[in-house]
């Protein structure tokens, strides 16, 4: 039997694909009408000046995420100063507009500042705690909630990553160190342990919920899963789904953190049709947002993309940029892409 959900996708990569006479033409209804927990959307500041990006922003969501001036690389400078123009403007619109601020990142091993590296451990771990203190204190009583520590599962899966945090603080000293100490920034927060690839590598999603458990059991205040979800389109049906029952046992807050879907596939000869990869995208993304709405409502944080349209995706761009690809819910013009319909559909239960 062909359910009424698998016409509705497969007619909307017919549109994705030219062939638009079967594309039911729908409207786009609002995302946070729709859904009963936050969507959320990675910004910029110079989104702001943007009218049709506010436009679209304010339409569908409830919720921003500072895609990179929250984070290190643009707060502190190799001198240690430390600059706050950006993120401010970001909490400032929030508040303007009565939106969720949500904070990413307070340690990454991947921004670890030059001016960490020139510090003897003494000194290292006064200024870490510092940082998190300066920073997620600046936003106490604003942020509903900050990815504490980003990314610290190895790329494998196997184990976990060393970075510049582990080698002075320990493998996993530098995790609780940073959650204990953003705990007496902000009480208030919900705090969240990040990380990508958890639904397409069973092993690193496997990893990341062992290293939640062992935090868990030491009393460290690990309050909520994040899972960034830049999803593998081409990963098997029900790996995603599999993952967030595995993810649902804590019972904590879980925020799909990071949600884009890339058409491209890098590292092979691609050999699917544009209607393949469309229906593949819509799959995966369906899947995902089915999951995340099958969850108990205390765990539904929230449900954020990484970026409102195609061309404002990180994955745009770059060298390795076609400009093809739309890994987001809207084209360049602010149109609903196949995608965003497939996250509709999830959220209807069509
Ligand atoms: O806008 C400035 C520009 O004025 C300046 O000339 C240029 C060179 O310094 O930098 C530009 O800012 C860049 C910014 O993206 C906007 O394009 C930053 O250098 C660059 O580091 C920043 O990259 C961000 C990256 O995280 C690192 O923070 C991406 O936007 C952001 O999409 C990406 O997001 C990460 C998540 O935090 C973690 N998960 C993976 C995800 C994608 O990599």
């Amino acid at each position: 039997m062909i359910d009424r959900r698998s016409v509705l996708l497969s007619s909307l990569a017919l549109a994705a694909c030219g062939n638009t006479e079967a594309a039911p033409v729908a409207d786009a209804t609002p995302l946070k009408s729709i859904a009963p927990f936050p969507i959320g959307v990675a910004a910029m500041s110079g989104h702001f000046d943007e009218p049709a990006w506010v436009n679209l922003a304010l339409t569908h969501v409830s919720q921003l995420t500072p895609e990179w001036e929250m984070k290190m690389e643009y707060i502190l400078s190799e001198t240690g100063d430390y600059r706050w123009e950006a993120p401010d403007r970001i909490a400032d619109f929030c508040t303007a507009h009565e939106l969720r601020l949500y904070c990413t990142t307070l340690i990454w091993y991947s921004q670890d500042s030059a001016f960490f590296r020139s510090l003897d451990p003494p000194r290292f771990r006064r200024e870490y705690d510092r940082y998190i203190a300066e920073v997620a204190g600046r936003y106490r009583g604003r942020a509903t909630g900050w990815d504490v520590v980003n990314e610290a599962v190895a790329e494998d899966g196997d184990g976990l990553r060393s970075c510049l945090w582990s080698d002075v603080l320990g493998q996993e000293g530098y995790i609780v160190r940073a959650f204990e100490q953003a705990k007496l920034a902000d009480p208030d927060a919900v705090l969240f342990l990040n990380d990508y690839n958890l639904e397409n590598n069973p092993v690193k999603g496997a990893t990341f919920l062992r290293l939640v458990e062992r935090l868990l059991k030491a009393g460290v205040p690990v309050g909520g899963i994040g899972t960034q979800s830049h999803l593998d389109i081409e990963i098997p049906a029900g790996r995603t789904r599999a993952f967030f029952h595995e993810a649902a046992q804590f019972g904590l807050p879980i925020h799909v953190s990071e949600l884009d879907a890339s058409l491209r596939s890098d590292s092979r000869i691609d050999t699917r049709s544009p209607r393949q990869k469309i229906d593949q995208q819509t799959a995966r993304v369906a899947e995902l947002t089915e999951a995340f709405v099958a969850l108990p409502a205390a765990q539904r944080f929230a449900f954020t993309v990484w970026g409102l349209r195609d061309t404002d995706s990180w994955l745009r761009g770059g060298t390795r940029d076609d400009g093809k690809d739309s890994p987001l819910l809207f084209d360049a013009a602010g149109r609903p892409n196949p995608m965003y319909r497939a996250v509709m559909a999830g959220l209807r239960g069509d």
